[in-house]
């Protein structure tokens, strides 16, 4: 008999896969019910831009045909929205693609990455799935990010540092002032990726402008995505932005036709719809704005979030989670090490509204 597990080995067999949210329909086929809602995934509950829907109905055509490798129009797309150069661009099938060739591409044997716990939890999976070694250092009281303990964490073995800002599961975010002084301590051969999935919903004044330090960092690569305020989670496509150099390595590693071709053209018009995000991002406002009222209300605190979603403290998140997706809404339940905690991402009014009604219904009878 062949032992797959051994052929894979122990850092395979030790494995534990991302889990996703469930998906609506689902959980309504599970339990036999209708209208359920889905605020576990930070979705954009708008949905994207029309003009990113229609030119992907505009390609159908000509989907026999393989994508451009270089994805020559989304780029130029992107270098002009940043005024950076299309050399320092590199795009993947979402950020998940991109976590993925920085760590293939830098890491050798022996060799790991650091990043914040909290925090997204697959950077540990893809290192570990490369044979390499995440390191959690623990956030501080309140989910504050612990510079210090960071820069003391980092030995000869570090080669790279993943920084969620603002962080996901919790929304917390670090201030320019905090990543400039970081900066200084990191060797200039431990890459740090600023993992940007959410920051065209940041809105604090002090948030890191890191484009501005891109040219004084080299080892510096800010990771971004169309899958959360852009909408297009489905068709993947996220990138980094980084010196010519490194993005000139991971394009060696990169697979030649990674982006396929619907992504990069509802990518491209998402980003030229300004008036679409602009949308987006005052229904989070909003639905932010509500669910913090209604939480204050109910008494269950929360953590102001930077992002489209919300950490909420409801004494027992694993048995809340649960009830709540018994009422017909699916969030986000942490695990042991964030127990009292779920996490719900922002919705549509409505969905909001449904969320709380149930939420309300739940805490009553715990
Ligand atoms: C912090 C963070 N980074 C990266 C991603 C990956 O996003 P995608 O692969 O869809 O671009 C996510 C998705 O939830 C995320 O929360």
């Amino acid at each position: 008999m062949i032992d797959f597990g051994k052929l894979a080995g122990q850092n395979i067999v030790d494995l534990v896969p991302y889990k996703p949210g469930k998906p609506i329909k689902e959980l309504e086929r599970e339990l036999g019910i209708k209208n359920s809602v889905k605020l576990a995934s930070n979705e954009n509950p708008v949905g994207c831009s029309p003009k990113a829907t229609q030119a992907i109905i505009d390609l159908f055509p000509e989907i026999s045909r393989y994508p451009y490798g270089d994805a020559f129009y989304l780029r130029q797309t992107v270098a002009d929205f940043y005024n950076v150069s299309g050399d320092k661009l590199l795009f993947g099938t979402g950020s998940n693609e991109i976590i993925e060739l920085a760590i293939r591409t830098f890491l050798s044997d022996g060799e790991h990455v650091l990043s914040p716990a909290p925090s997204f939890s697959v950077y540990g999976i893809i290192s570990q799935a490369a044979g390499k070694g995440c390191k959690w250092v623990p956030v501080k009281e309140g989910f504050k990010f612990d510079f210090e303990a960071l820069a003391e964490a980092i030995d000869e073995k570090t080669r790279m540092i993943f920084l969620a800002n603002p962080n996901n599961p919790t929304g917390e975010y670090f201030t320019q002032s905090e990543i400039t002084d970081f900066m200084k301590k990191v060797p200039e051969d431990v890459i740090v990726v600023m993992d940007e999935a959410y920051i065209e919903y940041a809105d604090a004044p002090d948030f890191p402008d890191t484009l501005a330090m891109l040219d004084d960092y080299k080892n510096m690569f800010i990771m971004r995505t169309f899958s959360k305020a852009y909408g297009l989670a489905s068709v993947r496509a996220g990138y980094v932005i980084a010196c010519e150099e490194a993005i000139d390595m991971m394009n060696r590693v990169r697979q030649p036709f990674n982006t396929n071709m619907l992504a990069q053209v509802a990518a491209k018009a998402a980003m030229e719809d300004s008036d679409h995000l602009a949308k987006v991002l005052k229904e989070n406002k909003d639905g932010k704005e509500y669910l913090y009222s209604q939480f204050e209300k109910l008494s269950l605190k929360y953590i102001p979030t930077q992002a489209n979603f919300i950490l909420v403290n409801v004494k027992d998140g694993e048995k809340v989670f649960n009830e709540l997706l018994k009422e017909g809404v699916i969030v986000r339940y942490l695990g042991p090490g964030l127990a009292e905690w779920i996490r719900v991402s922002v919705g549509t009014m409505k969905e909001n509204e449904i969320f709380i009604n149930k939420l309300q219904k739940v805490t009553d009878n715990l």
